[in-house]
């Protein structure tokens, strides 16, 4: 049988016994219920699944659980603050009212969070830079950079 993964969850410590090879999606939503990160293509393609990982954004989808032994992974959940409140991306994207489904801000939040945290006040440009390989079908495009506009501000 394979070693259980620890790693640590929205600052906490988790110990996982599933596969090495597990994506690290269906970890974070079947095994610790963190439904935050969503299931899209499951390719890489969609960004639905969007984590971040020692603070950069990745694809849950493809990251298998042995490639985040050890390391630090935050979800949606993980951007609240203590109180449980939105964080300062999350209230952006409810004052812009930037979802018509929803099924991408997960994705979409992540990316402009992880951005921010490196470049606290990016440009439009950059901000349409980082999302253009977030895909969201309903066409929210608008709203959703505009939230990610203001949060930058
Ligand atoms: Fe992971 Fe689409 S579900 S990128």
């Amino acid at each position: 049988p394979d070693e259980p993964v620890a790693l640590t969850v929205n600052g906490q410590p988790a110990t996982v016994d599933a596969a090495p090879d597990t994506p690290l999606l269906y970890v974070l939503r079947n095994d610790l219920a963190l439904n935050g990160p969503k299931y899209g293509c499951g390719l890489g393609e969609c960004g639905a699944c969007t984590v971040l990982v020692d603070g950069v954004a990745a694809r849950s989808c493809v990251l298998p659980l042995g490639g985040v032994r050890g390391r630090r992974v935050t979800t949606l959940e993980g951007l609240c603050r203590a109180d449980g409140s939105p964080g300062p991306v999350q209230q952006a994207f409810i004052d812009e009212q930037a979802a018509q489904c929803g099924y991408c801000l997960n994705g979409m939040i992540m990316t402009v969070h992880a951005l921010l945290e490196r470049e606290p006040h990016a440009s439009e440009a950059r901000i349409r830079s980082e999302l253009q390989y977030n895909l969201c079908r309903c066409g929210t495009h608008i709203e959703i950079l505009r939230a990610a506009c203001r949060a930058a501000q």
